[in-house]
């Protein structure tokens, strides 16, 4: 990643009418339907965005829309990279960087992840506190991270408090029963062994999944105050564990998506 590359990203994107963006939204699996309340949608696909990774895995449609919500200009991207489908460090966390210099001024991230914490269940929402890294890199190990920020990046808080705080009465507010911890990313795409299930428990995660971790590393490094929700779709019992269906997951993800959409856009109309 280059700074001319991000420019170019850039300057696409703005030619295209993606006009300071306040708010970027990163979508996870099988949580879609809030494009549907973007009003007045500009999109540009993931593959017409120069320096754009591009978008491989079939159930993500891989597209960016700028447009508003609740009266404030957001930025989504429906779909997002993964370390699994063979991408680096860099380019899963590219999109962020190019939100950013867009002029996004918060960053609001969705995933499905499985239930480490056995109180949880199916269907809840987890609003995450913190997280522990389990890919094996960083997306700031990388020579010239200099040019873009610091290098030792403080990660004591890295999901913005006041955000915390606002999801955390609106779900109050509207009978939205939310769950709070610690979400483990691995790299996949194999779900995990019955003893690796046991092991994250004993780290202290309440949630797993492959993505979220890299995209907030970066929004540290940009200083963007980001927060970043779970929607769980199995439950990781490794004494009583199921095999995971794929489909059974991004169907669980969508039933739970509206929850999470009150969420997010209530959020935004606080802002
Ligand atoms: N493990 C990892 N990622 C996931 C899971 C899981 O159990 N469920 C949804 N994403």
């Amino acid at each position: 990643m280059t700074k001319k590359q991000l420019d170019e990203s850039v300057n696409y994107l703005k030619s295209k009418g993606f006009d300071a963006p306040e708010i970027g939204i990163v979508l996870g699996t099988g949580l879609g339907q809030l494009v549907d309340h973007i009003e007045e949608p500009i999109i540009a696909h993931y593959n017409h965005i120069p320096f754009f990774p591009l978008a491989t895995v079939e159930f993500h449609t891989g597209k960016l829309i700028y447009g508003t919500i609740s009266g404030k200009k957001v930025v989504v991207m429906q779909g997002r990279f993964h370390l699994y489908e063979g991408y680096d460090f860099s380019d899963v966390t590219y999109p962020i960087r190019v939100m950013h210099q867009l002029g996004i001024q918060k960053l609001f991230v969705s995933n499905a992840a499985g239930a480490i914490n056995l109180s949880f269940h199916k269907g809840d929402i987890m609003l995450i506190e913190d997280h522990i890294n389990l890919q094996g890199g960083s997306p700031l190990a990388f020579k010239n991270v200099s040019e873009f920020g610091d290098r030792f990046v403080d990660m004591m808080e890295p999901y913005d408090v006041p955000m915390r705080k606002k999801i955390e009465q609106i779900a109050d507010r509207n009978d939205i029963r939310l769950q709070k911890g610690v979400y483990a990313s691995v790299v996949g795409p194999q779900l995990e062994t019955k003893a690796e299930y046991r092991m994250l428990k004993i780290l202290g995660a309440d949630a797993v999944g492959m993505s979220t971790v890299p995209e907030v590393i970066v929004a540290n490094h940009l200083k963007l105050p980001v927060v970043a929700v779970s929607v769980l779709t199995d439950e990781c019992d490794p004494d009583n564990l199921e095999p995971v269906d794929i489909q059974e997951i991004i169907a669980i993800a969508g039933q739970t998506e509206p929850k999470m959409i009150q969420l997010f856009t209530e959020l935004i109309k606080s802002l």
